[in-house]
C-alpha cells in the first residue's frame, strides 16, 4: 500500500528504520471529545506510544458534548500530541484516522490532521470505522480468537454484532432510540450530576439498595433490539413524584437498564451459540454489566473478552490496532 520512500522521508538527521526498529502506524481520534493519538508497531502489535487529551471538564459545563468547541479543541491538541510522536516520524507506514461514525466537526478535525502529516511524510492514510476501532480495544497488544459475539455499548451506539474480521462485521440488532451510554447521561443530566452520566450513577447506585420498580425495556419481547426512552421516562416520572432518594433512582435505573442488556444478550447467545463474548465501548467499564456477564458466560459457558477499563472509552490505541488489520 502507499508508495512510501524511506529516503524521502528521513528526519532531520534521524537513523534509518533498520536501525531503529521496525514500521509504526500513527493513529488518531476524534469522533467526540477525547484527543487521542498512538504509535502501534506494525510486525509485533506493540504499543510504542499512547496519549489522550479528554475534554469532559470542559464540556460538563454544558451538560454535554457541545461539537464545535470539541471540535476547536482538537485543533489544538491533535498537533500537540502528534509532535510527542516526533521520534518515531521516520518510521510511520500509514496513518490510521477515525473517519465515521462520530461528530461531522470532530472527525474531520481529525482527518484534516491526519491528511496534513500523511502528505508531509508521503505515507497513506488508513481510515478506521470507529465501531470496529472498539472492537480492536479487545486486541491491543494481543491476539484473540475469531469469530466472536460483541455487545457494543458506547455513548452513541448500543449493539449486537458479529465479528468476524475487520472487514467482517454484521449488526445482528441495535438501539431503536438512546444507547446505553446516553441513556446514563441523561439520568445524570436529570439527577443534576454533570456529564458523562455513567460513572457517577455507577457511584451513586452503590449506595443505593431499594428497588422502585422501574420497567425492564422491551421484556419478554421477540425483538433483539434495545430501548432506553421508555425506561429514560420511568426515572424522570419517579423524579418529579420526590417519593425517591437519587441513590435508589440510580440503583433500580442500573439495574433495568443492565437487565435488559442481559436479556437481549442472552436470547442472542442461544441462537448464535458463540464460542466467545466481548464487550467494549465506554459503558463497557461498568462493573454491574461485567458482573452479570460472567455470570451468564457461566451459564452457557462461553469465554468473556473485556478490554482493561482503560480501552473501555474512547482511544488511538484501538484505532491503531485495527489500522494494522487494514493496512
Ligand atoms: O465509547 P465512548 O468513550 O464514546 C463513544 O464512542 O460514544 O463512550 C462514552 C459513554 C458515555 O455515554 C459514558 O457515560 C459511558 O460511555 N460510560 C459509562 C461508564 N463509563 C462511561 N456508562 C455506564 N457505566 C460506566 N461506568
Ligand atoms: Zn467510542
Amino acid at each position: 500500500m502507499g508508495s512510501f520512500n524511506r529516503a524521502e522521508n528521513s528526519n532531520g538527521g534521524d537513523k534509518g528504520k533498520s536501525e531503529r526498529g521496525g514500521g509504526v502506524i500513527l493513529s488518531i481520534e476524534s469522533s467526540c471529545d477525547d484527543s487521542a493519538v498512538a504509535v502501534t508497531e506494525i510486525a509485533t502489535k506493540k504499543l510504542l506510544f499512547h496519549r489522550k487529551i479528554s475534554q469532559e471538564s470542559i464540556h460538563s459545563n454544558y451538560g454535554g458534548v457541545v461539537p464545535e468547541l470539541a471540535s476547536r479543541l482538537h485543533a489544538v491538541y491533535l498537533p500537540q500530541l502528534i509532535e510527542k510522536c516526533r521520534p518515531f516520524f521516520n518510521q510511520i507506514e500509514g496513518i490510521a484516522v477515525t473517519n465515521t461514525p462520530g461528530l461531522a466537526v470532530t472527525l474531520q478535525e481529525g482527518v484534516i490532521v491526519a491528511q496534513a502529516l500523511g502528505e508531509s511524510l508521503k505515507v497513506p492514510l488508513i481510515p478506521v470505522n470507529h465501531l470496529v476501532g472498539h472492537i480492536y480495544s479487545l486486541f491491543i497488544e494481543k491476539e484473540e480468537e475469531k469469530p466472536l459475539l460483541i455487545l457494543l455499548v458506547s455513548g452513541g451506539h448500543t449493539k449486537l454484532l458479529w465479528f468476524e474480521g475487520v472487514e467482517k462485521v454484521c449488526e445482528i440488532s441495535t438501539t431503536l432510540d438512546d444507547s446505553l451510554g446516553e441513556a446514563f447521561d441523561k439520568v445524570a443530566k436529570m439527577l443534576g450530576l454533570g456529564y458523562p452520566g455513567g460513572p457517577v450513577i455507577e457511584k451513586l447506585a452503590e449506595k443505593g439498595s431499594i428497588d422502585i420498580g422501574l420497567p425492564i425495556p422491551l421484556k419478554g419481547k421477540e425483538t433483539l433490539n434495545f430501548s432506553f426512552s421508555g425506561l429514560k421516562n420511568a426515572v424522570r416520572l419517579a423524579i418529579q413524584s420526590g417519593k425517591y432518594r437519587p441513590e435508589d433512582i440510580a440503583y433500580s435505573f442500573q439495574r433495568s437498564a443492565i437487565a435488559h442488556i442481559v436479556e437481549k444478550l442472552e436470547k442472542a447467545i442461544l441462537i448464535h451459540s458463540p464460542p466467545a463474548v466481548g464487550i467494549v465501548g465506554g459503558a463497557s467499564a461498568n462493573l454491574h454489566l461485567r458482573k452479570e456477564l460472567k455470570k451468564l458466560a457461566e451459564i452457557y459457558q462461553f469465554k468473556l473478552l473485556s478490554p482493561p477499563l482503560e480501552w473501555c472509552s474512547d482511544n488511538g490505541a484501538m484505532i491503531g490496532r485495527a489500522g494494522i488489520e487494514l493496512f
